[in-house]
């Protein structure tokens, strides 16, 4: 990669090292990053091959401009939702990895393109679509979810503590004029926050519709559940998030081989588990990096190994 096209001006990776120690790689496997972004963990994994593989994941078609910089024939680029991992693994002739990384959430590129809408601090559509083929948009969202299902979202993926409220504010707001733009939805927002605490409400609020219209949770529970199938015993699974229902997502995984639910036991009472955490705590970024990089201040990286359950006894 070469010019302004460096995957440090796309994304900055968070806990670069770390990942790529959590992977613990063998040069000879074949890994996945199913979130290729700008490439920054990627990269670091193909430096870390030999004779291994990298497929790689990402459902925005500018991260795909990104990855067809990389000229490996070690790497191989699906633009694809994760949550079809399994699929596309097969698609291409693997059906076992040595180890999945995932770092949850949208890029520094997609929150500085004011024409993506993600941002609070720009004026720009009210798209937030990570997959621009997609058909929902925060737009299409706040003019025509029901006032009960906008007062869920709110509450549940921005913990937005006056959901019911500013569903019922939204509601009224579209039946005088239509949601448009991120500005429009900023002026609305503002009477509404904690006075002095503005921009992190504005932030709760696009996390939530960010969350809705990418089905991020749904997507994450689906590609947890795959994991299970695609990492070989003894292979690693590494998450990063920054969002706690996420990281509860993952933990819950890690520890019970379900996202939502208990852990399961067999006839003789054995803990049918199919992973077994590295860390008992998330990882966090060191103080040096949260004062280089803001956004690792909420990153919390997970690791797990996949259990031979073959020799359960
Ligand atoms: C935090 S960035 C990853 C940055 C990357 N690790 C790097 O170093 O540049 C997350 C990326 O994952 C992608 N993404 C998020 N959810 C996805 C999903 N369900 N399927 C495919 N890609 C997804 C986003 O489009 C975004 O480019």
């Amino acid at each position: 990669m070469t010019g302004n096209q460096t995957p440090a001006r796309y994304h900055r990776p968070v806990m670069l090292a770390e990942c790529i120690e959590a992977l613990n790689i063998n040069t000879g496997g074949t890994y996945v990053d199913a979130t290729f972004g700008g490439g920054g963990h990627s990269l670091k994994i193909l430096e870390n091959l030999r004779e291994g593989r990298l497929i790689a994941f990402d459902q925005d078609e500018d991260a795909k401009k990104q990855a067809d910089n990389i000229q490996s024939r070690s790497f191989t680029f699906c633009q694809a939702n994760f949550k079809y991992m399994k699929q596309y693994l097969k698609l291409n002739g693997v059906t076992l990895v040595e180890g999945v990384l995932a770092d949850l959430g949208i890029s520094s590129h997609q929150i500085d393109s004011p024409e993506r809408g993600f941002s609070t601090r720009f004026e720009g559509p009210l798209d937030m679509r990570m997959d621009r083929k997609s058909t929902l948009t925060a737009a299409k969202l706040l003019n025509e979810y029901p006032e009960e299902k906008l007062h869920k979202v709110l509450g549940m993926y921005g913990e937005v503590k006056n959901a019911k409220t500013l569903a019922r504010a939204i509601a009224q707001q579209r039946s005088v004029k239509k949601f448009e733009t991120s500005q429009e939805l900023t002026v609305m927002l503002k009477p509404m926050a904690p006075r002095g605490k503005e921009f992190k409400y504005y932030a709760q609020v696009f996390q939530a519709l960010r969350m809705e219209v990418n089905q991020e949770l749904e997507a994450l529970e689906e590609f947890l559940v795959q994991c299970r199938d695609v990492i070989a015993p003894g292979g690693r699974l590494v998450v990063m998030s920054y969002h706690s229902l996420e990281d509860r997502m993952v933990k819950n995984f890690i520890n019970t081989g379900k996202v939502f639910g208990e852990l399961e036991k067999d006839f003789y009472g054995n803990p049918v588990k199919p992973f077994q955490a590295v860390n008992r705590k998330p990882v966090e970024a060191s103080e040096k990096e949260v004062k280089e990089n803001n956004r690792a201040r909420s990153a919390k990286l997970r690791i797990a190994e996949r259990i031979d359950m073959s020799i359960k006894l």
